[in-house]
């Protein structure tokens, strides 16, 4: 009886430890989920501080290869757009659209390289082949005239298997890459759409 006693008397005091345990690992999880943004807010003040990420540790460091292999890919695939607004676009995309409150800001108009819109215009379905690249002007205002950022999508085959492969870069203006590599913030938002392309199906 008395030890009964004891054991219910003391059951509070015992449980408290686990309890404030509890609260810790809650959170250094919420502090985990702001650390890593996942936030789907683009820069509209057309400040530097863009968080259309999943967090500023992807930049460069990602699954796909090293940082510094990824920011030569990254730079070499600055070359390759080169010239890109006279690349074709898929249905509906021949100008600037706006996209109030969207995630890649304002306004957006977008290209595909060829061997996108090969596949893309037939109606092919499946997925895009190996090269296959998509890129993203970002504007910070509905008309399309401030430019905020250029964000773009490349098929490397092998680079990232568990996300088709893609190899993504979010540019400034001037193509400084700001993210770049397997991104887990690009892929994730993009992984509804066919072979995750969000603006079009085929
Ligand atoms: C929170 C969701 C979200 C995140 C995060 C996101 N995107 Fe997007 N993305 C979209 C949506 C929605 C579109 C469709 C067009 C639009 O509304 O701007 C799109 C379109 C695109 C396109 C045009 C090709 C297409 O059809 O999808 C590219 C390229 C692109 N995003 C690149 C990126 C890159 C690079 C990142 C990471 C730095 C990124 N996105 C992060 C939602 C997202």
């Amino acid at each position: 009886m008395h030890d009964t006693m004891h054991d219910t008397m003391h059951a509070p005091t015992l449980h408290t430890p686990v309890h404030m345990a509890a609260i810790i690992a809650l959170t250094a999880a919420s502090l985990a989920l702001t650390a890593c943004g996942g936030t789907a807010t683009d820069d509209t003040a057309g400040g530097s501080t863009a968080t259309l990420d999943g967090g500023a540790s992807d930049g460069g460091a990602s699954d796909g290869g090293t940082a510094e292999a990824d920011l030569a890919t990254a730079n070499a695939l600055w070359s390759e757009i080169a010239g890109y607004d006279a690349w074709p676009y898929p249905d509906g995309w021949g100008d600037v659209v706006a996209t109030p409150g969207g995630v890649h800001g304002e306004s957006v108009q977008l290209w595909i390289n060829t061997l996108a819109d090969d596949v893309i215009s037939a109606g092919a379905g499946g997925l895009l082949p190996d090269g296959a690249i998509a890129v993203k002007e970002v504007f910070s205002d509905d008309a399309g005239a401030k430019l905020s950022s250029i964000v773009t999508m490349k098929k490397i085959s092998g680079y990232a298997p568990d996300t088709n492969d893609w190899f993504w870069v979010k540019y400034t203006p001037d193509g400084t890459p700001e993210m770049y590599g397997d991104v887990s913030g690009c892929s994730g938002c993009h992984s509804g759409g066919q072979d995750y392309l969000l603006t079009t199906t085929w």
